[in-house]
């Protein structure tokens, strides 16, 4: 199995050795219930690096009151298996009261400003403050020279870049393209939530954004909004609770205008207990 570490002197002793190896350590921080998804983005490190370090952690400051904390889905052992086959050399498995020793209120934390505060940012209050704080927390104890994050959490790969830009943190951090099942729906072990019939109905979320990306090549960003309410209202007829979609300039996530060329289309609605997200970047000539 894989060299799993919940002591951090110990972890750190050994990539500590690497480096003094004068080899390169890629990073790759999940919160478990491992999926190929999780594994495309450990492929990609060790393609990119000459050890691969993941880390598994449910991170409490991410999660909103009434969100899913409890229920996250944890599986270790399956985990454990996973990373030794895609050839992981290390798993930090740190405990909540090792990374929050004085609680989640008294955590000194990092503030990506602006970006944080739209589209998921909107309905979860702290969320981005919550992956930025962890996010940061784990580079500094394993000191990765890069980090695997996927497209999948298209906001979320924007706020992590900027908080290395900002805050100089010299790791580079390389974005994975998002894995999906044959039906197009984007894995995430938040689909374990649905039932059998809304794990037929959950697709309906990417058909809704090819659908979008298309009307946006063929007609152009005039009627942004009008084509925003109208996927809005496919997907509320498929059954789900939409929260948002959006067509968003890609790098500063702001409401995309006309001429902008470079878009992504965010997306994030409920379907049962599962909240679900999902994006698509389009080019415009
Ligand atoms: P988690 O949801 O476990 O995801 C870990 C990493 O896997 C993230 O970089 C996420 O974007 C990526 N990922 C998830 N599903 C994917 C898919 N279908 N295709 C490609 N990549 C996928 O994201 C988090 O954990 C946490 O917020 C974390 C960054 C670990 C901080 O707590």
């Amino acid at each position: 199995s894989v060299q799993t570490f919940c002591d951090p002197v110990l972890m750190q002793r050994q990539i500590r050795h690497w480096h003094r190896d004068g080899l390169t350590v890629a990073f790759v921080p999940t919160m478990g219930n491992l999926h190929r998804g999780h594994i495309t983005l450990i492929e990609a490190a060790r393609q990119r690096a000459d050890r691969v370090v993941a880390s598994i952690f449910v991170n409490p400051l991410q999660f909103g009151a009434g969100e899913d904390l409890d229920a996250y889905p944890r599986t270790l052992e399956e985990d454990q298996r996973q990373l030794a086959n895609a050839g992981c050399d290390l798993l930090f498995t740190p405990e909540v009261s090792l990374l929050y020793p004085k609680g989640l209120a008294a955590q000194t934390t990092v503030e990506v400003p602006g970006i944080s505060d739209l589209h998921c940012g909107a309905s979860r209050p702290g969320h981005f403050r919550g992956v930025a704080t962890v996010v940061c927390k784990l580079f500094n104890l394993v000191r990765p020279d890069l980090a695997c994050f996927g497209e999948k959490d298209f906001q979320q790969l924007a706020v992590i870049r900027a908080m290395v830009r900002d805050l100089n943190m010299g790791i580079e951090v390389v974005g994975v393209p998002t894995v999906r099942e044959a039906d197009g729906l984007a894995m995430s072990s938040r689909n374990g939530y649905l039932t059998a019939e809304q794990r037929v109905q959950a697709p309906a979320l990417k058909r809704a954004l090819d659908a979008l990306a298309h009307r946006l090549i063929t007609e152009g960003l005039a009627q942004r909004e009008e084509l925003e309410r109208s996927a809005m209202a496919t997907l509320a007829q498929e059954g789900f609770v939409p929260d948002f979609i959006r067509v968003c300039q890609a790098d500063t996530l702001a409401p995309a205008q006309p001429g902008d060329c470079r878009l992504v289309i965010l997306a994030a609605a409920q379907l049962g207990r599962a909240r679900l997200i999902d994006n698509q970047t389009v080019d415009l000539p």
